[in-house]
């Protein structure tokens, strides 16, 4: 268990049925060492009262702008200055657009205006307004400015007979998160970890070519690659990016190489070997045009051209059998149907040691669908069995694994299965 040493977080409690859960998550922040100062707005008051926060925080509770004692003693730029997280849960659809559209009209938004610290947010709402398009934009655009979320959470809604995607993510999954955050600050942590490793991580798509100007290719945008390798990059690791055409820039810190072909990236894959991490994101094509075309394909015959094709390399699964193979090498599973049970078979297929299964369906229910999108919901499949997390930005996926991967370096590291069947405990 992490001491969070009197890291100071600033909590902002919003109005819903949720707030009753957010007592519990103070009582483990303050379990944990750290100072806890409530902002409860009007709507969360109809929930649960200052009396009850304050019985656990030993702190004055926050409640009005305009309360001019607060004024006197502490005003809402020093409330804000003397944090060094900001949370709020329950993130309600309200809040989410003030934040989104920077109103401040009351001490909880005005907090939040006048503040420079990181901010986590815990929304909580039901199931259509999450999906309204308004909260799509708004939390897009909460993503854009930095603002970190957790869930929500698909489950039973405090109405009967409600259920979908609006749950705020339980107490243990928010103090997780805001554990990630305060390790972040506190000279990175995960860094401690992961210096002295390199790793290779595979991006975007790759480009088949038809002839000097088609390709057959897919949807995938190289943003979760792309924050992976940044991710290992801030966690200390020496990173070389194999990125199929994308249209993002180079992670900071990160050697990056630019490929087309599946080919291309297998022979790239190759040669930045050694290494003790790949990730293998790149959503790479299964079949190139046996012949691609020297010169443009011309519509001169009546029907079209057949395409003959044939089938790329898997380059994890080369990777996996590779003589200098890395330690840990971890694939992803995009799928639009079974996805547990498809995955699964991946991952004994390619004889990697995880994988990150993510619902690339239309029907996934992610913010801006998966391929393309700022969103995941992803389950981390491992020997021990498998992770559900909630959905998340990439840039959060890409933290969450990278303090997984730490953790497997760390001294409380995991056998790998091979090892366990060679040594028998
Ligand atoms: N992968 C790879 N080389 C390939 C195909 C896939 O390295 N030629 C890797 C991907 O980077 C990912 C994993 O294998 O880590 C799974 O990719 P995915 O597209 O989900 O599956 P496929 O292996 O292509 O299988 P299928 O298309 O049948 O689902």
């Amino acid at each position: 268990m992490t001491d969070f040493n009197g890291k100071r977080v600033l909590l902002i409690i919003g109005g819903g049925i949720a707030a009753y859960k957010v007592l519990e998550l103070i009582r483990r922040l303050k379990e944990r060492g750290a100072g806890v100062r409530v902002i409860l707005t009007q709507a969360g008051q109809q929930f649960i009262t200052p009396l009850s926060v304050g019985a656990l925080t030993h702190e004055r509770v926050f409640t009005d702008l305009f309360d001019l004692d607060d004024e006197r003693e502490i005003g809402h730029i020093r409330l804000s200055r003397q944090a060094d997280l900001i949370v709020v849960a329950p993130a309600t659809a309200d809040t989410i657009a003030k934040m989104a559209s920077g109103l401040c009209n009351d001490l909880a938004s005005t907090v939040l205006m006048a503040s420079d610290k990181p901010v986590l947010i815990a929304p909580a709402m039901n199931p259509k307004m999450w999906d309204h398009p308004a909260t799509r934009r708004n939390v897009k655009q909460l993503r854009a400015d930095g603002v970190a979320l957790i869930g929500p959470e698909e489950g039973e809604m405090a109405e009967e007979g409600e259920a979908g995607i609006g749950r705020m993510a339980e107490p243990a999954t928010i103090l997780a998160a805001i554990e990630e955050r305060l390790a972040a600050l506190d000279g990175n942590q995960a860094g401690q970890f992961l210096k002295g490793r390199r790793a290779i991580v595979t991006s975007g798509p790759t480009h088949e070519p038809i002839d000097p100007v088609r390709y057959l290719a897919n949807r995938s945008s190289g943003k979760q690659g792309h924050a992976i390798a940044a991710a290992l990059a801030a966690a200390g690791a020496e990173v070389t990016l194999i990125s199929g055409p994308v249209t993002l820039a180079a992670p900071d810190g990160v050697t990056t190489l630019a490929v087309e072909t599946a080919e291309e990236m297998l022979k790239q894959v190759e040669a930045a070997l050694p290494a003790d991490i790949a990730v293998m994101t790149a959503a790479v094509a299964d079949w190139r045009v046996t012949e691609a075309a020297t010169t443009k394909i011309k519509k001169t015959g009546k029907a079209p051209p057949a395409l003959k094709l044939t089938r790329n390399p898997d380059i994890l699964a080369a990777l996996a059998a590779h003589s200098n193979r890395p330690e840990l090498v971890i694939g992803f599973a995009a799928e639009t149907n079974n996805l547990l049970k498809n995955a699964q078979a991946k991952l004994a297929a390619k004889g990697c040691d995880w994988i990150v299964a993510n619902d690339v369906s239309a029907t996934s229910g992610v913010a801006g669908g998966v391929l393309g999108g700022d969103a995941n919901r992803v389950h981390l499949l491992t020997a021990a069995g498998s992770d559900a997390w909630p959905e998340m930005s990439k840039a959060e996926v890409a933290s969450r694994l990278v303090q997984r991967i730490a953790e497997y370096f760390g001294d409380d590291r995991p056998r790998r299965r091979d090892e366990a069947e060679a040594h028998p405990s």
